[in-house]
């Protein structure tokens, strides 16, 4: 990868003796440029180029760029010397597996340090029919209920739950609440409440193509499931608990309960600790000037591309481009790739389901080219209706852009079937990933999709950061954005030069700490395991869609086969802010409102709704204390807990 590390400055030449004789200005020579950085390395305290630095031996002549930055060996601290992270950011590793791999000597390696988890099988049943679990790609190979040998995992030396109970029914006998796959909490019920729903309050559709509610309601669907696992994903999310500080907090004198994840989520302990050891021993701008700090920076901040890449499934790091998040990266894909691409007569086509930044910026182009905005219709359930966009598609789209999960609904929408249409349209891509990439495993080249934006403040990473993903070839031919340093190969006042992507599209100091951070909260997750994460994430959704069924007079906006983390309802008598108010009362965070995703609330004749979300540090209980505050709503009390 090209990293521009830039050519010093005036600034950087006067501390490092000043310009030579015979440079006057313009871009110093090759041959000069290795020079200086020898005699830069030949003064640092050790005399010798390479004898202390931890970062190993500086660049060796000939190259074109002093490349201080992006090689990985300087995130790796010799033991004992102050660069090493304190221990207290590794809280919850072994000091035993530091020791013996002193390499892991700062923040990431907490996560590489915890004890393995297991990983969900991934082989697959030979023969048998595919899951229609969303978050399965494949059938799956866990042990069947009835088989004796199937692992539990409910902490040692307890009792398993019958099947069919749910794993903290009897909190006597058990303490962690670990989730059962497939063993689905209340499941059967659930099923039968919407059935019942689906005979009375949701009106068919007759032109959905998504068939029923929940796919647990389709006996044709039921047939297809493997039997049964029982085997209970390892996971443990009180153990997980204990990694994000904030959920201790007390609000209106009640413990909090986290509702709002799909607003935001929390941060774990190795990602506060990261940005710390960032700005105690690494703080400097990047790809520029020839110190070792600078070097550090570059180190974590490439490092961080680079495990972007990887959990997206991207072919390269440079392929990443750092944003402020999904916002920003909407409006930068729009205003390069779609001013170049988009003109008079062409289309564009965005879903019913989508947040207002995938709607507003190409709506901007739009207006700005003469183009026109199509959008696909979603059934009563909240899924997109693929017939319906398969009748929209035409020689004049331009480009496809939608959400991967409805932040408003929660739908899962099948993306990869109409990045598919698209491309066979002639079309571009783009998915929105705001709200999967925390939920769900993402595979961008399995989806093929073109581009892919997601935010790192959504999935436990700072606010401020986000990525934009593109094909390479795509990014390649796009012209920049924002215009200014960092960004450029060569500039005169007749002509600037600019870099390749990634670099291209990251004009001036960009958010380098929050996207270290980013680094570190891939790390965490990734040491969870998405699979396991998100396996766990449905049966709660599941848990919790019961209990709000449950709930006399309130009504579940969103009721699609797939969906992740989100519950959006509305209450009879109240309006929505009087129930987050009142939820508030209770110390439980949830957005009330239209979650800025108007269209698709006036879909189902709402200006607003009630949205509890959920991430992997939510618990059963949690859900039953928001169920118990409704419950008592709709039944006119005042306080339950
Ligand atoms: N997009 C964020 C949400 O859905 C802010 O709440």
């Amino acid at each position: 990868m090209t990293i521009p590390h830039s050519i010093p400055t005036s600034e950087g030449l006067a501390a490092i003796g000043g310009p030579p004789p015979g440079l006057p200005g313009g871009l110093p020579e090759e041959a000069l440029l290795s020079r200086l950085a020898g005699e830069f390395f030949a003064l640092l305290p050790s005399g010798a180029p390479d004898a202390q630095l931890p970062f190993g031996p500086p660049p060796q002549p000939p190259q074109t760029e002093i490349a201080l930055g992006n090689r990985a060996p300087a995130l790796a601290p010799l033991p004992g010397t102050p660069h090493a992270a304190p221990d207290e950011a590794v809280d919850a590793a072994p000091l035993a597996g530091r020791a013996a791999n002193p390499v892991l000597g700062v923040p990431e390696a907490h996560a590489a340090a915890l004890p393995p988890l297991a990983p969900p099988p991934a082989a697959t049943v030979p023969g048998a029919p595919s899951t229609p679990y969303y978050f399965l790609g494949e059938a799956s190979a866990w042990p069947s209920q009835a088989d004796p040998g199937a692992p539990e995992h409910i902490g040692p030396g307890r009792a398993s739950p019958a099947p069919g109970t749910l794993a903290h029914a009897n909190p006597a006998q058990e303490d962690r609440i670990t989730a059962r796959s497939f063993g689905l909490p209340g499941e059967a019920e659930l099923a039968r409440l919407l059935g019942d729903l689906d005979r009375g309050q949701r009106s068919p559709s007759p032109a959905s193509n998504s068939g029923p509610g929940f796919y647990f309601l389709d006996p044709a669907v039921e047939q297809q499931v493997p039997a049964v696992p029982a085997a209970r994903a390892p996971f443990d999310v009180h153990a997980v608990r204990k990694d994000f500080p904030i959920l201790q907090e007390r609000v209106n004198g009640k413990q909090l309960i986290w509702f709002d994840n799909a607003a935001t989520t929390h941060k774990p302990r190795a990602v506060i600790d990261r940005l710390a050891y960032f700005y105690e021993h690494e703080n400097s701008n990047i790809h520029r000037a020839a110190h070792e700090l600078a070097a550090r920076a570059t180190d974590a901040y490439e490092g961080a591309r680079s495990k972007v890449a990887r959990f997206i499934g991207a072919a390269s790091p440079e392929e990443i481009v750092f944003v402020r998040g999904t916002t920003e990266g909407i409006n930068l894909i729009a205003k390069t790739w779609g001013v170049q691409n988009v003109g008079e007569g062409d289309e564009i086509i965005v879903s019913h389901l989508e947040h207002h930044a995938n709607i507003v910026p190409w709506q901007q182009l739009a207006a700005t080219k003469g183009a026109k905005l199509r959008v696909i219709p979603v059934d009563d359930s909240g899924q997109v209706k693929l017939d319906e966009y398969a009748r929209l598609l035409n020689p004049r789209t331009r480009i496809v852009s939608v959400t991967q999960v409805s932040n408003a609904l929660g739908t899962v929408v099948p993306v990869k079937q109409i990045v598919a249409m698209a491309h066979a349209a002639g079309a571009r891509a783009l998915v929105d990933g705001a709200q999967s990439v925390s939920h769900v495993r993402v595979d961008v080249r399995d989806i093929d999709a073109d581009f892919f934006v997601f935010s790192g403040h959504k999935v436990f990473a700072p606010t401020g950061i986000g990525a934009v993903y593109g094909k390479r070839e795509v990014l390649e031919d796009m012209p920049p954005w924002q215009g200014g340093g960092n960004m450029i190969a060569d500039v005169t006042f007749e002509k600037t030069i600019y870099h390749g992507p990634p670099t291209r599209f990251e004009a001036g100091t960009g958010n380098i700490a929050d996207a270290v951070g980013l680094g570190a909260a891939i790390d965490y997750v990734e040491r969870i395991g998405i699979d396991n994460i998100a396996r766990y994430e449905h049966d709660l959704l599941v848990y919790a869609t019961h209990g709000l069924l449950g709930v006399p007079g309130l009504r579940l906006i969103g009721t699609a086969a797939d969906k992740a983390s989100v519950l959006s309802f509305v209450l009879n008598g109240y309006t929505t802010e009087e129930v987050g108010r009142a939820l508030n009362e209770e110390g439980i965070a949830v957005r009330s409102g239209h979650h800025c995703a108007q269209p698709i609330l006036r879909r189902f004749g709402l200006e607003a709704t009630v949205r509890p979300s959920l991430a992997f540090y939510n618990t059963c209980e949690e859900v039953d204390t928001l169920v118990a505050v409704l419950k008592r709503l709709a039944s006119g009390r005042r306080s339950v807990r």
